[in-house]
Order: C-alpha cells, then sequence, then structure tokens
C-alpha cells in the first residue's frame, strides 16, 4: 500500500522528518501559508504562500483578458460556479476540484436557464416552440456559432445534439463505408471503452469480423503516449486497408493530446476518413478543426464544457462533406429544412449544413445548460483560457515532480505543454498499490484533504486543473495532499 496512513492532512514539509509546517501535526487553521521543501524561492516554488500569490496576481493580470464578446469578463470565473464543500475533516471549505474533465461544475447560471424554460413551458405549452424567450424550434441553431467557434469550425458545419457516442455512430454510419480491402477502423489501445465498442459494432453491424477490423494503436514498449510518426508511419504503410481513423484528440487515460492536423492529413494522404472523438479536448485545448481539414468530430458537454452530467454533445462536419447532398446518413424530421418541416411530406429537403444529421427535436431542458456554457466560453475565449491552463498545469507539474521526487509516482503525461490539455495524469507505481491502492489513495485525497481527483484503474489518479475555475492554490493543495499520503520510497 502506497498510502502512508498518517490520519492527518498531509504537507509539503520534509516527509522524512522536518517539520516545516505545523510542529503538532494537527490541522493548520491560518491560510496565510507556509513554505514546503521548495520554499520560497525555490525552483519548485512549492510554498502555499506562492501559490496564493500566484492567484492574487492572476486576478489582476487577467481581469480584462476576455475573449470575442466578453470583454472585462476574468478567465478564471470561479465565483460562477458551485463548487462542493470539502469533508468535515478537511481544513479547507471548498474542495479542491480536479475531475472537471470527468464532470466539470456547476456554473450558477444553470438553474436559472432550466427554471426559464419550465417557466416558458408553463406560460406558453405549445406555443414555446415560437414564444419562449428562446423559441424551441430554432433552439439549437442558437448554439450553432458559439459550439462552432469552440472547436474552430464554420456555424454550419456544427451541431448540438444527442450524445458522445450516439453521434460517433451517426458519424460512422456515413462515413465508416468498408469496401473491398478498405475495411479497418483505427483507434487507440487506450481508446475510451465506449470508442471501443462502437467501432466493434460498427463492424458486426457490416458483417465484417470486429477482431480482424479494428486496429488498436499501441504506444511503444515501455511508453505511455502514442508518438505522432508512428501513428503516420501506419497509414503511409497500412492505410489502404483503412477505411476510417477514430482517435481521441485529448487521451482521457494519459492526457496526451495528438496532433490532429498532421494525423488527420496522414489519413488522408492514405485515402481514409478521419474522425476525432473530442470529448477530452473540447474546452480544454485551442482546436481548429475546419482548417485542420478533419471529416467529422464528437464531443459531451459535461467534462471541461460544465453543462451537466450526460448533457447534450457537439458535432462537426466538415463543409465538404455537409454540402453534399449524395452522402448517406439516418435521418428524422429534425434532418429536413425547417419551412417545411411540418408539410410532413414523405421525403425530405436535404439541409447543406451538420443538421443535416440531426434526427429528433432536441430536449430543451437539456439544451438550456449547454446554451449557459457555450456562451461562457465564447464570452472568455479559448486562447485567454489556454494561456491560463498552460500557466495552472505548468505549476501543477512543478509540484508534482517534486513530490514525486522521492516517491512512487510518475507523471504519464507528455512533458511538452504542446502534447496535453489541463490534465495531467500520475501512475502509481510500485509500494503494492494494485487496484485497490489507487482508489483508496484517491479516498484519502478527497476524505482527508478536499482534493478531489479521480481514479482510471489500475494505477492512474488523474488531476484537471480548470482553467475556468481552478486555483493555484488548488493546485498545491493537491500535491500538499499527495506528499502527505505517499510515503516517499
Ligand atoms: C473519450 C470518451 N469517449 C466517449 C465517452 C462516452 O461518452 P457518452 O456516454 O456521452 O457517449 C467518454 C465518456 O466519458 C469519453 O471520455
Amino acid at each position: 500500500m502506497t498510502a502512508a496512513r498518517t490520519g492527518r492532512p498531509g504537507d509539503l514539509r520534509d516527509p522524512r522528518g522536518d517539520p516545516r509546517g505545523d510542529p503538532a501535526g494537527g490541522p493548520r487553521r491560518d491560510l496565510g501559508g507556509h513554505d514546503g521543501p521548495g520554499g520560497s524561492g525555490s525552483p519548485g516554488g512549492l510554498g502555499e504562500r506562492e501559490a496564493l500569490a500566484a492567484d492574487a496576481e492572476h486576478a489582476e493580470h487577467t481581469e480584462h483578458a476576455g475573449g470575442a464578446g466578453g470583454a472585462g469578463k476574468p478567465v478564471c470565473r470561479r465565483a460562477e460556479f458551485l463548487v462542493p464543500p470539502a469533508p468535515a475533516a478537511c481544513r479547507y471549505p471548498e474542495v479542491a476540484y480536479f475531475a472537471g474533465n470527468s464532470l466539470g461544475l456547476q456554473p450558477r447560471a444553470a438553474r436559472a436557464a432550466i427554471s426559464a424554460e419550465l417557466d416558458d413551458w408553463a406560460l406558453h405549452a405549445v406555443e414555446g416552440h415560437h414564444r419562449a424567450a428562446h423559441p424551441w424550434l430554432p433552439y439549437h441553431a442558437e448554439l450553432r456559432e458559439d459550439a462552432a467557434a469552440l472547436v474552430g469550425a464554420f456555424p454550419d458545419e456544427t451541431v448540438v445534439m444527442n450524445s458522445l457516442t450516439v453521434n460517433l455512430h451517426l458519424m460512422m454510419a456515413t462515413f465508416y463505408r468498408p469496401a473491398g480491402e478498405r475495411t479497418r477502423i483505427v483507434i487507440e489501445d487506450h481508446a475510451f471503452s465506449s470508442d471501443s465498442y462502437a467501432v466493434r459494432s460498427q463492424a458486426v453491424h457490416h458483417g465484417l469480423d470486429p477482431d480482424e477490423t479494428v486496429v488498436r494503436l499501441r504506444p511503444r514498449e515501455g511508453e505511455d503516449c502514442l508518438r505522432t510518426e508512428d501513428i503516420t508511419d501506419y497509414l503511409a504503410r497500412e492505410g489502404h486497408r483503412v477505411a476510417l481513423v477514430l482517435l481521441g484528440g485529448v487521451n482521457y487515460l494519459t492526457g496526451e493530446f495528438l496532433d490532429i492536423p498532421a494525423v488527420t492529413a496522414a489519413g488522408h494522404a492514405a485515402g481514409c476518413l478521419v474522425g476525432w472523438d473530442l470529448a477530452h479536448a473540447a474546452g480544454n485545448v485551442p482546436l481548429a478543426l475546419h482548417d485542420w481539414d478533419v471529416d467529422f468530430a464528437a464531443w459531451c458537454s459535461y467534462k471541461y464544457l460544465n453543462a451537466g452530467p450526460g448533457a447534450v454533445a457537439g458535432c462537426f462536419v466538415h463543409r465538404r462533406h455537409v454540402t453534399d447532398p449524395e452522402l448517406p446518413r439516418l435521418a428524422g424530421w429534425w434532418s429536413t429544412e425547417q419551412a417545411t418541416r411540418f408539410e410532413m411530406r414523405p421525403e425530405l429537403v436535404p439541409v447543406p449544413t451538420a443538421d443535416a444529421w440531426q434526427i429528433s427535436n432536441p430536449p430543451i431542458l437539456a439544451m438550456a445548460p449547454v446554451r449557459v456554457s457555450l456562451r461562457m466560453f465564447a464570452e472568455t475565449g479559448m486562447a485567454a483560457l489556454r494561456e491560463r491552463s498552460l500557466a495552472l498545469t505548468g505549476y501543477l507539474e512543478r509540484l508534482l515532480t517534486e513530490v514525486a521526487r522521492d516517491r512512487p509516482l510518475e507523471i504519464v503525461t507528455p512533458a511538452d505543454p504542446a502534447r496535453r490539455g489541463a490534465q495531467l495524469s500520475l501512475r502509481v507505481t510500485g509500494g503494492g498499490a494494485g487496484a485497490v491502492g489507487v482508489a483508496d489513495l484517491a479516498a484519502r485525497l478527497h476524505e482527508v484533504h478536499g482534493v478531489l481527483a479521480d481514479v482510471r484503474r489500475p494505477d492512474v489518479i488523474r488531476f484537471a486543473p480548470v482553467p475556468m475555475y481552478s486555483t493555484f492554490h488548488d493546485c498545491w493543495r493537491a500535491a500538499d495532499a499527495l506528499a502527505g499520503e505517499v510515503r516517499p520510497a
């Protein structure tokens, strides 16, 4: 078991027994801060005071850094979110939340947005389709521009609908067309399970053997992340057998941000179609899907986009496809043009936008928080968020590197900031930490320290400092808690 059962909050004092923090070893009540082993002016900058100072400095420096339409909005908008309370044993009132790559925090505005739709439903009933403050008939269109800006697309290439895996299937209904020897689907070996199930079921749907059809790209022996050249080499070599490349833009486990334009170009050079699962990329890293020539992409809205559990997802289809009426698509009444939808014709009138992939009328109560969230991103701007994200993640990396130096911990996320987003994944190595060990560690981090990270079994714990609401002090708390809970090797 790696986690030391100290029974008290850990801190960044010298774990070998130099009690620079609280000599009694009890909970510290002052938030004035103290310096850990990095100490004031140390290269690691590990002191609590530095973290608090960095927060104060960032609040000043970013106050007017808003993106398009968001002048005057601070980049860190923590006050606009509901941060869960910390467990009673913890000396801080709120959790230090690092699971925004799993489920983002609730924006305070979400409840009011849902309530407003309930009120319009009460007031207008069916008339709400036209008379609601945000009329329901064209509701999804209101989200289009903000969603497009988020992923670097034209509005006609973007639609908010369904959930992520459903959208991947709808995309594959169009873009996975196995023929002749070109039947394979390429995914990462570390693909999220849902993607793996989805592509395997697509193979079966086409009467193919999933074990032969689905190719899982593995990192090199002894490495955790895929190398771009290994993906592009595979496509140059075997691409003539590949119908579809479907990779995660940011890998859920390692946090690796793949080189989307390079991989897309290599896929196209080999005659493949290339789609991306952007669950961990949307709202996390800057994207330019149109310019990168991506064929299609889908993402969820409940992680970095903070739109709530199971929130309505997003989808991108490149312009060259949306304007092709011949493409096979699964359709429903929301696929046809709005002007003639209620004429109830037997055949639809195709629309030259990503709306053509919509099937059903959108769930308005579920769309309301997505509208709120996309607005927040449009106001703040991905460029400003990325700048803060690089600073926060870099800071957390410095702290975790210092903590990991003499502990059985290893950062598996790429060290190059360009190859990662806001997530750092830590492998808990040796020390007997197996499936129970890492889950137990996460539970201790939460219960004792109020640090909420999440575990991916068997041995990875993920920390996502989310630029819209996480602070440098949160990062310090995470490192401090780990230092207290993981015994030096
Ligand atoms: C990378 C990735 N793909 C797919 C999914 C599944 O998403 P959904 O349940 O919204 O279809 C998730 C969920 O966390 C994910 O992280």
